[in-house]
């Protein structure tokens, strides 16, 4: 009885993954039941069912007597199974979790962490976060149906040192969505920073749970905030922040995108044109740039990125500097 329940779910699961499929790629065009039918060889009652399940969802789905099914275009929901259809096959069976709202993913995801309970790819996407975290302390505006608010944790072992490649992969991963789904140029403000047009539309914060003995992580959580349509921000963040674009642009589609990148990139983390690529990007190479030390502002030059995604900057006394971005004593002054 038991096992037959499970059955029945699973079957359910598979016919509404398959329906939503049939109804993206239909978009705008009415499917008759009788079609869905056929192509999913269930009965029309099976397809009304699914039908009704998509709706309790969320999903917009227009029913016309005599003409079928047709998805909104209005929808603008986060789904698991549409995030899914967009993965590489390879990364189809990782898990994610959406959450209509919670307090950070990050959050969250080191929970799991701390509880085994996650593997390599594990993802946290959530429609909105009431207490989203920033570096340094500083929270993370994450408004709901707006923007994509993800944490993915990467389960390899990473020396602590060279825990910042996955904050460089991370923002290249973004980058990559930006440029094939938009026609924005993303420019990357070092280390975890994404603007377009000179304003902040992405900030990533890369948290680390670490073994003492070994000295390596454990698994390390990449934490991605993206402004995709966010049009509307506090006063204090009107000047700095933007969004990605106002083109309507499905967040499952662009969170998929960032997915496929991110773990592809991370099979190869240490590879030395992931640093190349991130320069061409950066938005601070060969400027004048400000960071604090010991609670006193120097101003140098940044003049490169090394392996590890330190940036090296010139000072005015002609000598180098390398930051790191774990540095607590070092820490730039606008972000
Ligand atoms: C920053 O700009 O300082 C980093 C912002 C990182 C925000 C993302 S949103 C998803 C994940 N969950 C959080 O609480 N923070 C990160």
């Amino acid at each position: 009885m038991f096992l037959s329940g499970i059955y029945v779910i699973k079957i359910l699961m598979t016919t509404k993954n398959k329906l939503l499929e049939i109804l993206n790629k239909n978009k705008e065009v009415f499917v008759s039941g009788q079609e869905i039918a056929e192509q999913l060889n269930i009965s029309r009652t099976a397809v009304w069912k699914a039908i009704k399940t998509l709706k309790d969802d969320g999903y917009k789905i227009e029913s016309v007597r005599n003409n079928g099914y047709k998805l909104s275009s209005a929808n603008n929901i986060l789904s698991d199974i549409e995030i899914k259809n967009n993965l590489l096959s390879k990364y189809k069976n990782f898990d994610i979790k959406i959450f209509k709202v919670t307090d950070s993913t990050n959050k969250q995801a080191k929970k799991l962490i701390a509880e085994n309970l996650f593997d390599n790819g594990t993802t946290l996407i959530a429609d909105e976060q009431t207490d989203g975290k920033g570096r340094f302390g500083r929270s993370f505006f994450s408004p709901k149906s707006t923007g994509i608010y993800l944490s993915t944790i990467i389960k390899m072992p990473l020396k602590l040192q060279d825990i910042s490649l996955v904050t460089i992969i991370s923002a290249l991963a973004v980058c990559r969505a930006v440029k094939k789904l938009t026609k924005a140029k993303p420019q990357i403000k070092w280390i975890n920073d994404i603007y377009i047009n000179g304003k902040k539309v992405c900030g990533i914060l890369t948290e680390a749970v670490s073994s003492f003995e070994t000295k390596t992580a454990d698994a390390v959580v990449a934490g991605i905030g993206v402004n995709l349509k966010t049009n509307f921000f506090p006063e204090e963040l009107r000047e700095k922040a933007g969004c990605v674009s106002n083109e309507n642009i499905s967040r499952n589609v662009f969170a998929a995108e960032i997915l496929n990148n991110l773990f592809s990139l991370a099979e190869n983390i240490y590879d030395k044109q992931i640093i190349e690529e991130y320069k061409n990007l950066s938005l601070v190479l060969n400027k004048e740039i400000k960071f604090l030390s010991d609670d006193t502002v120097i101003t140098a030059k940044a003049a490169d990125i090394n392996d590890k995604g330190n940036l090296i900057v010139k000072l005015s006394d002609g000598k180098t500097a390398v930051l790191e971005s774990g540095e607590i004593s070092i820490r730039r002054l606008k972000d």
